[in-house]
């Protein structure tokens, strides 16, 4: 039987952790590659190497069928003008699909089609879900001023397979421009 801990899991906003699960740390240097803006990234890692966000998860039983899921809060700020991001990854078993909850913050899920490369910007904020498809990129972005936390519900098999967006990266960053988040393609180097 799964044990009595992963059937039931409190959480809070403030830390964002499951339970007692480990997190697992992102610091800006970990990011190398990611931002658009190299310069802008070497300028901001020589001022610092600050946490840009952290995931803990819960795996309660491996299989068909079975889910796992993990609750991530992401920091909000910016390099050059593109928002502080998640890595982004397809998952290893490419038809997962997964569901984002949104629970606290403003911020925006980038997916793209791996077979067509079509990309789209969906709000992740309070009081919404995203449904990510299978076969699909995904990047989590905080556009606002406080943490981002969610929550996001995978099955056991998905895994993660961050290989593409490390050679790839995303073909479009999201950036703020007036104010607001916007969709830009990325430019070529
Ligand atoms: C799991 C999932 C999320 C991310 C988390 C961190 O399939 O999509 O739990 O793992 O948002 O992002 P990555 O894994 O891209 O560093
Ligand atoms: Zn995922």
């Amino acid at each position: 039987a799964i044990a009595r801990d992963d059937l039931f899991v409190h959480y809070t906003l403030e830390s964002a952790r499951l339970g007692n699960r480990p997190m697992v740390e992102r610091r800006l240097a970990d990011l190398r590659g990611c931002f658009a803006d190299e310069a802008a990234f070497e300028a901001a890692l020589r001022q610092g190497n600050p946490l840009l966000y952290s995931v803990s998860s819960v795996e309660p039983a491996a299989g068909d069928g079975q889910l796992h899921y993990g609750l991530g809060i992401l920091q909000p700020g910016k390099i050059g003008a593109e928002y502080y991001l998640t890595k982004g990854h397809l998952h290893a078993h490419r038809p997962a699909a997964e569901i984002y909850v949104g629970l606290a913050g403003e911020g925006a899920m980038l997916l793209e089609d791996e077979a067509t490369g079509e990309s789209r910007l969906v709000p992740l904020r309070t009081h919404s879900v995203v449904y990510v498809p299978g076969h699909t990129a995904h990047r989590t972005v905080n556009t606002g001023a406080a943490p981002l936390v969610y929550l996001g519900i995978y099955p056991s098999n998905a895994g993660h397979d961050y290989a593409p967006v490390a050679k790839n990266n995303f073909r479009h960053v999201v950036i703020e421009r007036d104010g607001k988040p916007m969709l830009v393609p990325r430019e070529k180097k």
